[in-house]
C-alpha cells in the first residue's frame, strides 16, 4: 500500500493534508535535524527489525511544528508497519481507544498526538495494553462483573506532546524512548525551504531561502507556510521566481519581521512594556489582556521568544528583556523612541 494512503488523520481538511504530506520526508535519511534523534533511532530500529520485534514506545514532545507526526510516520516506513493516527482528546471513551488497539496488526504503529489530553479513563487501558500487551475488559456490572483480558498484537505506542510536563508519570514511564525535538537552525531550515521548493516545483533562490528560513522561528511548518505564501508574491509580482527581494516583500506584507516576529508576538511584548512595565506578570494577566488563550501563549508564542532571548520566567511572572525592548525600540523604563 502507498505510504500516504496508510496515515489516517481527521485534523486537517483533505487538501491541506496532501500538502503536508507531500512534504514529509519519509525516511530517516531524508529528515533533515535532529541529529541525536536520527542517531539513535537508526540504531534502535535496525535493532528491533533485527530481533524481529515491535520498536519499543516512543515519546517525542517539543514546541508544534518541529516534526513530531512527520517522525512518527517515518519510524513506520522504516520499521516497514502501518500506522494508525489519532489524538488524545478525540479518543474520548474507553471504548474508543479499545477499538484502535483491537484493529492493530502486529508490529504497527499508533500515534497519538497531544497525548497530554487523553482522559484518565482512557489512559488506564493504556497502560496494561503498553506494558503487557494486553486489553483489560469488564463484562457485566455490580457484584457479577468480572474481567476479561484479551491479547493485542504487538505495537508500538508513538506519543506526541508540547507539554511533557503535563503527563503524568505512570504514563510517562512507560515510554522506553522519550526525545525532545530541538528548533531548527536557519542553515537547516534553508535546507528544509529548498527541498520543499523543490517537490512544489516552486522557484527560489539561496537568499530567497534563507531569508524565509531566518524569519520562520527554527520551525519547519512555519517554513513551509511562508513558502507557499512567498511563491503567491513572487508568481503575481517577480516573474515566478523567490528571489531575496520577493522574499523580504512577502514576509514584510506579512508582517513578519527579521527575526520572525509577527504582529502577535509584539502585541504581547509591547502589551507587557506598557501595561505591566515588562513584568514580571502572570500569564493569565497576559492572556486576558491580548485575547488569547494562556494554553497558546505558552505553547506557541513563549518558547521562541524564551528561544531569542526576548521573554524570561521567574517565580514571580514572566519579563520582558532588555533585548526585546532594544528589538522594538523602547527604552526600558516603558518610553518609546523609535516607531
Ligand atoms: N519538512 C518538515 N520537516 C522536515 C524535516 N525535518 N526535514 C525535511 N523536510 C521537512
Amino acid at each position: 500500500m502507498d505510504f500516504e494512503n496508510r496515515i489516517i488523520t481527521s485534523d486537517f481538511t483533505p487538501e491541506d493534508n496532501d500538502i503536508e504530506n507531500s512534504l514529509r520526508p519519509k525516511t530517516l535519511d531524508d529528515y533533515i535535524g535532529q541529529e541525536k534523534v536520527k542517531e539513535n533511532l537508526k540504531i534502535y530500529i535496525e535493532a528491533a527489525k533485527g530481533r524481529g520485534e515491535a520498536l519499543d514506545h516512543v515519546l517525542l514532545y517539543g514546541p508544534p511544528g518541529l516534526g513530531k507526526t512527520t517522525l512518527a510516520c517515518i519510524i513506520a516506513n522504516e520499521m516497514g508497519v502501518n500506522i494508525r493516527v489519532t489524538s488524545g482528546p478525540a479518543i474520548e471513551k474507553q471504548g474508543d481507544l479499545a477499538a484502535l488497539l483491537t484493529n492493530l496488526q502486529e508490529g504497527d504503529v499508533l500515534f497519538i498526538d497531544e497525548i497530554h489530553r487523553l482522559n484518565r479513563q482512557v489512559e488506564e487501558v493504556l497502560y496494561p495494553a503498553m506494558e503487557d500487551g494486553a486489553l483489560d475488559i469488564i463484562i457485566g456490572k455490580g457484584p457479577s462483573a468480572r474481567s476479561i483480558r484479551l491479547d493485542l498484537p504487538h505495537f508500538t505506542l508513538i506519543g506526541a506532546t508540547t507539554r511533557s510536563g503535563q503527563l503524568s508519570a505512570p504514563l510517562r514511564d512507560r515510554f522506553g524512548v522519550i526525545f525532545r525535538l530541538e528548533m531548527y537552525s536557519t542553515e537547516q531550515l534553508a535546507t528544509i525551504v529548498k527541498r520543499s521548493a523543490g517537490i512544489l516545483q516552486i522557484s527560489i533562490d539561496d537568499d530567497g531561502a534563507v531569508q524565509i528560513a531566518s524569519r520562520s522561528r527554527g520551525t519547519p511548518r512555519i517554513a513551509n507556510r511562508l513558502l507557499k505564501r512567498s511563491r503567491d508574491f513572487a508568481q503575481v509580482k517577480y516573474d515566478g521566481v523567490i528571489s531575496r527581494e520577493a522574499a523580504v516583500d512577502a514576509l514584510g506584507k506579512m508582517e513578519i519581521d527579521e527575526l520572525g516576529l509577527d504582529n502577535i508576538d509584539r502585541i504581547l511584548l509591547t502589551t507587557m512594556i506598557r501595561s505591566y512595565n515588562g513584568g514580571p506578570v502572570g500569564l493569565e494577566t497576559i492572556a486576558a489582556s491580548i485575547g488569547e488563550e494562556a494554553v497558546t501563549i505558552e505553547d506557541v508564542y513563549e518558547p521562541f521568544l524564551m528561544q531569542i532571548g526576548f521573554l524570561s520566567r521567574t517565580p514571580r511572572g514572566r519579563c520582558v528583556t532588555a533585548l526585546a525592548y532594544k528589538h522594538l525600540g523602547f527604552e526600558q523604563e516603558g518610553q518609546q523612541t523609535l516607531v
